[in-house]
């Protein structure tokens, strides 16, 4: 059992976790996740390790309510437990001294940013931070973004805070203006294609990370197979970092689509029926 020693709501749909898990938080890097259950007959689900504090022993997640696991998490205050918790997974960022960085957040994304934001600009690298939300109550940690990053764009879709529109509108000026090493961006997936579709013809080195379904989150049962360079290749081992021009788009939003029927009729209220919702 892992307690929850703090909670925080960020928006109406965002909450934040700090955990117990000092084995976790001895060895994770930046980029990589954990795997949860919150009770014996519950979902596992994949979440981002977006800090940690290896004095403290605790780790932070970061998650949008948007479905039956999450939905109960956000539930759980400060002082309850969580049941399972495997980590940390995956393989970290490279994290070295590429030069100027840019780092594109979008949405929940910007949990998933902020880590490798910060361990690269603790490598020295110069970093230009671009993160966006659909609105204002929706962005979350500017602040701890703005600290880390040499600048600090933002951007919402309805123009309540920042510039309006896209993070990729504040990406292509960029590009056009300066010299970029390294572009780093995690968020929906339409952004992430977006991003990696800008920066090729320029040729600017682009990892994303891709957040494929998993089950197991230890390469075994295939669940989050992804193509790269035409190759397959498992988020949950191999990733989730990868090459943007090198990921086969159209199969990641094949794939992002492939349960979608079934978290529908877990969030309508399936009365276990003996299907696999496991309610
Ligand atoms: C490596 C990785 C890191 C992630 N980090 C974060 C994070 O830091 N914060 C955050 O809010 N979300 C993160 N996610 C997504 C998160 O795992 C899903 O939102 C969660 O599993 C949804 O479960 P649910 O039961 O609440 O919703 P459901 O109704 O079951 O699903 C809603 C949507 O979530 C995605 N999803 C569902 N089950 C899984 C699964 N087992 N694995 C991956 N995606 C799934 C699908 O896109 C689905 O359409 C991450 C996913 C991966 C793969
Ligand atoms: S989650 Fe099973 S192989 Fe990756």
């Amino acid at each position: 059992m892992f307690k929850i020693v703090r909670k925080q709501v960020l928006s109406q749909t965002i909450k934040l976790i700090e955990v117990s898990a000092p084995e976790i938080a001895a060895k994770v890097q930046a980029g990589q996740f954990a795997i949860l259950r919150i009770s014996e007959n519950g979902e596992r689900i994949p979440l981002t390790i977006a800090d940690f504090n290896r004095e403290d022993g605790t780790i932070t997640f970061i998650f949008q309510e948007v479905g039956h696991t999450t939905i109960n998490l956000g539930k759980l205050e400060s002082g309850d437990h969580i049941l399972d918790l495997v980590g940390p997974l995956g393989m970290p960022s490279q994290i070295s001294d590429f030069g100027t960085v840019v780092c594109v957040g979008g949405g929940i994304g910007v949990a998933s940013i902020y880590p490798i934001a910060r361990a690269l600009a603790n490598k020295g690298n110069r970093i230009i931070s671009i993160i966006g939300a659909r609105s204002k109550d929706d962005l979350i940690l500017a602040d701890e973004i703005e600290k880390v990053s040499d600048k600090l764009y933002i951007t919402t879709e309805d123009g309540a805070l920042g510039q309006k529109g896209l993070v990729t509108d504040v990406l292509k000026g960029i590009i056009d203006e300066a010299q970029i090493d390294l572009v780093v961006a995690t968020g929906p997936v339409a952004m992430m294609k977006a991003v990696s579709e800008m920066t090729r013809p320029a040729n600017i080195r682009t990892t994303v990370s891709i957040n494929s379904t998993m089950v197991d989150g230890t390469g075994m049962c295939g669940a989050c197979r992804v193509e790269v360079n035409k190759e397959a290749k498992f988020a949950c081992v191999d990733g989730p970092e990868f090459d943007g021009h090198l990921v086969d788009w159209d199969i990641v939003e094949i794939r992002s689509r492939t349960f979608i029927d079934k978290e529908k009729m877990v969030m309508e209220g399936c009365t276990g029926g003996g299907c696999s919702c496991q309610r």
